[in-house]
Order: C-alpha cells, then structure tokens, then sequence
C-alpha cells in the first residue's frame, strides 16, 4: 500500500479531464510520430506498413492503454505500488519495478535526442544549419563534439522543472499549452509541404497502399511501434492514471488518445512525405532522416528557415511532452516508495537521469569506439529499454488486468460484450502478439 504522502498529495493535485487526455496525448505524441514513424514507414512499405500499424493500435495499443490507466486509478499509488495493492502480492509490484527503471532508461536517451532537436531549431533560424550544404557531416560533427552535452542539460532542467511544479500548476498546463500549440504547427507545416510541387507522389507514397511490400517483418515492426508509440510498457500511462478522478471515463480518454496519436503521426508523414518526394529525396533513410535529409529541402524552399525552425521546434516540444511522462514514472516512485516531496523527488531523479544519460549524449563522438557486442551505450539504452524492457512491461500489464485483477472492468468502465472483447484481447491476443516481437526482436526468432 502507497504512503499517505502521495495519497493526500493526489486528492489536491489531479489532471481535469481535459487535462489528462492532453497530458497522455503529450506522453504519445514524441521523437517516435515525427523522427521515428516517417522513416520506419519509408523502410517498410509506406502506405501497406501504415495501415497495418493502425491496426495494431486499435486491436493491441488501445486495449493495454486502456488496462494502463485503470490500474494507475485503481491502485492510486507507483507503478509499483499500484500492481502491490490491486493483487494483495508482493510480487506483482516487483515486476512492477521494471518499469520505472525501463522508463528512466528510455529518458536517458530520449533527453538527448530532445537536445538535438533544440540545437537544430537554433541553427535553423539563424541560418548556421544551410551554410553547407552537406548535412550529414554537420550532423556528424555535431553528434561527435560536445555541444549535445549542453543541450541535454537544458531539456532535462525544463522536463525537471514542469515536474516539480506537480501535475495541475506543471504537467497539465504545459500540455494544455504545447500540445494545441503543436496541431498549429503540424498544419502550418502540412499545407506548406502539400503545395510543394510535386508532393503529390510523396502523398501516394505515403497513403496509397501496396501490400506486395509487405512482410512478415514489417508488421513486428508495426506492432512494436503501436506500442512505442502510445508509450505503453513503461508506466506511463499508468502513472498518469494515478492522478485522474473518480469521475472521468478512461475508455472515451484511451480512444481519444489513440485517435490523437494517430491524426499526430498521419499529419508528421503529410509533412516529411510531400517534402522529401518533393526535393527528389529518397524515403528509405533511416534515423537520420529528419537530421540529414530534410535540411536539404528546407535550404531548397523559400523561407526555408523559418520553415525549418518550426519543423525543430516542432519536434522539440512533442520531445519534451513525452520526457515528462517519462521521468514522471521514477519521481511518482521516489514520492510513493521513499516518501520524498514532489520538490525534492523531481531534483534527485533529474539529476541521476541526467548523469546515466552522459554517455549517451557522447555516444557518437569520445564514446563511439567504446561498442561492446557491437552497440555504443546510447545502442544499448534503447535496445535494452524499447526491444527488453517494454515487451516485458506490456506483457505484465496484459497478463496482470486479463487474468489477476478481477475488478479490472469495473475500475476500466466496461460491462457486457465490450468489456468480453477487451479481455479476449488482453488475454489471448496480446500477450501473444507482445512475445512473439519480444523474440523476434532479441534475434531468437526470425523471419
Ligand atoms: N510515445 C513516445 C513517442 O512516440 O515518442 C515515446 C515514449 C514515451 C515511449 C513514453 C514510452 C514511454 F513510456
């Protein structure tokens, strides 16, 4: 059972309603519509990968998203504690645990990237970015030098300091105010892409499906980012879930934040699609994507820089909206389990985060020789955390709401045929589905 602290912390200090489907579309909208979506769907079969992918975040993402957050409300404590109190077991929360470290693990990086993307928005504007026209080598000297080290410190003093501020005065009010302010954006850069000419082959790219592109690999790969992408696995939505009130009905929250995620990434791959087609860019790029590819095109258009600077800004505050859902898993922790102040558990899990993170930010530079089993440390924080931990973490929350918590409908709202599905899905489907892309991505299975 969670401590009182927490416990009358939470009664004063909860999301609205409106705030907390903000804040958990602010959690699923991140690097992984805007940098990761564009160029997994360029690398396995556009418009066939796409409609796949929206499959599985019907019939897998929204039913474990949903089980997420009623076990945050119902448990009312961490992603530990939560699993503690609705089984009546220890061992539940155990597991419980892997989640907070897997989301700690994933902020460590993610905070990185977060700065990238800053340092691109600065030099966009400027102009610094289109002085040479060679783009990967500045986005080499960049990642190899020092300067993302700085960069990493000031995305994890705002994701620390939203923290702090708790979540109505902190996570609700940056969400409310950011993630409007990224649909802006998103349409501003969507129209501009549109009329490009020649987007309209990026366009077909994009939305025509050709289902002969597709392979068994790509709908793992589909599956594994429905799961990435609605930030399931790791406590997240969880943990949010714990600050929700009585009243507010998770069902209609899950399908809202599935239904954003999906107009955020839809809208992401109608900005990068039209204008990379446009510019006689090739699709199939991979990370580097958004870092290399683009600024060509950006530096080819009128206005570029501006256009450009909305493009970082863009990915900067979808970024950051994630990194606190992130880093807000191992402070809801610390608050519960160590019984620290919310001022005092955003300070020490920032900074600890940020430390683990170093190596990362230097991955591609002083650190880039240094790759056991072939992957630099930046490598193996991913892999352990998005390929390990998160299958693992779904795996718990499936398996824990389908077979062990027996009030799971009631907390989730659910009766009759709907709540039979619900389960049928969290019982057989998932599960399955999570160990079969858990294997293949270990390389146990392959296709
Ligand atoms: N959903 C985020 C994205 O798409 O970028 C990433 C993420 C956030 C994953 C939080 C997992 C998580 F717990």
């Amino acid at each position: 059972p969670s401590n009182n602290k927490l416990q009358s912390a939470q009664l004063g200090d909860q999301f609205s309603s409106t705030g907390f489907i903000l804040a958990a579309i602010g959690s699923s909208v991140g690097l992984g519509n805007m940098w990761k979506f564009p160029y997994i769907t360029g690398m396995y079969g556009g418009a066939a990968f796409f409609l796949v992918f929206i499959g599985c975040l019907i019939f897998v993402g929204l039913p474990v998203l949903l089980a997420e957050m009623a076990i945050g409300r119902g448990g009312r404590g961490s992603a530990v504690s939560a699993f503690n109190t609705l089984s009546g077991s220890k061992y539940w929360g155990a597991f419980g645990f892997l989640a907070v470290l897997g989301a700690f693990a994933i902020m460590s990086y993610y905070g990185v990237i977060a700065g990238w993307t800053m340092h691109y928005s600065l030099i966009s504007i400027t102009g610094s970015l289109f002085e040479n026209a060679d783009y990967t080598s500045t986005f080499g000297s960049f990642v190899g030098g020092y300067t993302p080290l700085i960069w990493t410190v000031i995305a994890f003093l705002v994701t620390g300091v939203v923290i702090a501020r708790g979540i109505k005065g902190g996570i609700e009010k940056f969400n409310k105010i950011l993630i409007p302010g990224l649909m802006i954006l998103l349409v501003i850069l969507m129209v501009r892409g549109l009329t490009l000419p020649g987007a309209g082959a990026g366009v077909e790219f994009f939305l025509k499906p050709d289902f002969s592109k597709l392979t068994t690999q790509s709908v793992l790969v589909a599956l594994g980012h429905a799961f990435f992408s609605l930030s399931l696995g790791m406590g997240t939505m969880l943990t949010y879930g714990t600050y929700v009130h009585r009243q507010q009905s998770l069902g209609k929250a899950a399908v809202a934040v599935g239904f954003g995620d999906l107009m955020y990434a839809l809208i992401a791959g109608l900005i990068i699609f039209p204008t990379i087609f446009s510019y006689g860019i090739e699709p199939g790029q991979g990370p580097g994507l958004v870092f290399m590819a683009l600024p060509a095109a950006f530096a080819a258009m009128p206005l570029g820089n501006l256009f450009g600077f909305l493009f970082f800004i863009l990915l900067a505050v979808a970024a950051l909206t994630s990194a606190v859902s992130l880093l807000e898993v191992p402070v809801t922790w610390a608050m519960d389990k160590l019984k620290m102040s919310r001022a005092k558990a955003a300070f020490w899990v920032t900074l600890i985060c940020f430390i683990v993170g170093i190596p990362s930010a230097l991955s591609f530079g002083v650190l880039a020789d240094f790759a056991p089993g072939g992957k630099t440390y930046f490598d193996w924080f991913d892999f352990i955390s998005s390929n390990v931990l998160l299958p693992v973490g779904g795996l718990l929350v499936t398996l824990f709401t389908g077979y062990a918590w027996k009030r799971a409908g009631e907390e989730a709202g659910l009766t009759g045929p709907i709540y039979k599905i619900w389960m049928f899905l969290l019982r057989y489907v998932a599960p399955v589905l999570i160990i079969v892309i858990f294997l293949f991505s270990l390389g146990v299975i392959k296709f």
